[in-house]
């Protein structure tokens, strides 16, 4: 359990309207992010990651229905927060968000400086309490703080190794790479001085070699800055690769969370434990997990792991087991591993 976490999210349960009936896609996940922190928060596709991250964010789409829970940041209860608060104070501001898509997150017609610098004109840690009255009358940068943005902007552009920034400013998103954009995300993230950032599978789309450099310098700058960070990834390597804690999750339930180093040697759910032996090694074959992720449409009650869990008993598929474990490595399961079973690297 951390204490004083930056974010705490406790039984948050959202669920979906969609044409086929009500897909409860979080059912009452618990995940918290300490101060300086990197969270990485794994599983497989459709297990409800980007929801909970768009929770986080605030940007839930119009379909969802928050059916319970609390998400607690720095003092601030965001889901009972008045939107006009979450907009001025959190959203973008303190809060911010690094994009799978490097190619989708920029408009291709306009120069990539003044789209940083029109995000620079809202939401600079620079602005001034009484800008907030212009609203839509803000059609023109304040020229009391725009050349100090700009130098600001600049230097975060050296810090995320782009090279020659003032020229790179002037220039159009289709004369950068894959991962040259995403260090202008990271550089984007980074302009409001944020204490969380959103990292949604922020390297998937780029190539292997690239994903490495990307990984590094985002954990690089969180340290220098004190940033905390809640990556998602369903690629375990990525987590290995910067996370300090983990959390697992299964079709929409949190299921394991451990410093990173116990996560990889002593896996104590045992759908942790399978999704280990899926990875390739020297030392043993590959297991799949049999059977399939369950429809959210009509999931399992009680643990939704126990149609493909060796381990399970009449009350899995009753309730839901409460978290136990110490030293930070939680466990969400009536029949855990012990602490030392161990999967071989
Ligand atoms: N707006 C929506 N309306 C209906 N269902 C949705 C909506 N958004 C997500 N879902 C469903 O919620 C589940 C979780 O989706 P989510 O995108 O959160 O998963 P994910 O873990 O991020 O997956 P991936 O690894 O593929 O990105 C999926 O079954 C998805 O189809
Ligand atoms: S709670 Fe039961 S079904 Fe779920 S993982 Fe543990 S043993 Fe398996
Ligand atoms: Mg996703």
């Amino acid at each position: 359990m951390i204490a004083d976490p930056l974010l705490a999210i406790s039984d948050l349960a959202i669920a979906f309207r969609t044409g086929h009936g009500v897909a409860r896609v979080l059912d009452g996940v618990n995940l918290s992010v300490g101060r300086g922190r990197i969270m990485g928060l794994v599983g497989e596709s459709g297990c409800g990651k980007t929801t909970l991250a768009r929770a986080v964010l605030s940007v839930l789409a119009p379909n969802a229905l928050i059916e319970g829970g609390t998400i607690h940041f720095g003092g601030l209860d965001l889901l009972a927060l008045p939107r006009a608060r979450l907009e001025t104070e959190v959203k973008g501001r303190r809060i911010t968000f690094v994009p799978q898509d490097p190619y989708g997150a920029f408009n291709p017609l306009f120069r990539v400086g003044d789209q940083m610098m029109e995000v620079m004109k809202w939401k600079s840690p620079r602005r001034q309490p009484y800008e907030r009255g212009f609203g839509p009358l803000l059609t023109r940068f304040p020229r009391a703080r725009y050349k100090t943005d700009r130098e600001a902007l600049i230097a975060l552009l050296n810090e995320v190794q782009i090279p020659d920034p003032e020229r790179a400013l002037a220039k159009l998103p289709g004369a950068f790479s894959g991962g040259q954009r995403q260090r202008l995300l990271i550089a984007m993230a980074l302009m409001t001085n944020p204490d969380l950032i959103i990292a949604d599978e922020p390297t998937t789309a780029l190539d292997v070699t690239i994903q490495a450099q990307i990984l590094k310098l985002l954990k690089r700058l969180a340290r220098e800055r004190g940033v905390s960070i809640l990556l998602t990834t369903h690629d375990l390597g990525t987590a290995y690769e910067i996370c300090d804690e983990v959390t697992v999750m299964y079709a929409g339930q949190d299921v394991e969370t451990a410093p990173v180093a116990a996560f990889f040697t002593h896996p104590r759910h045992p759908y942790t434990a399978r999704l280990l032996e899926s990875l390739p090694s020297p030392n043993r074959e590959i297991k799949e997990i049999g059977g399939e992720v369950p429809s959210l449409l009509a999931p399992p009650q009680g643990c939704r792991f126990h149609p493909r869990c060796e381990r399970a008993s009449p009350e899995c598929t009753a309730s839901r087991p409460a978290k136990s474990g110490t030293g930070g490595h939680i466990v969400r399961c009536f029949h855990p591993l012990t602490m030392a079973a161990e999967v071989a690297p």
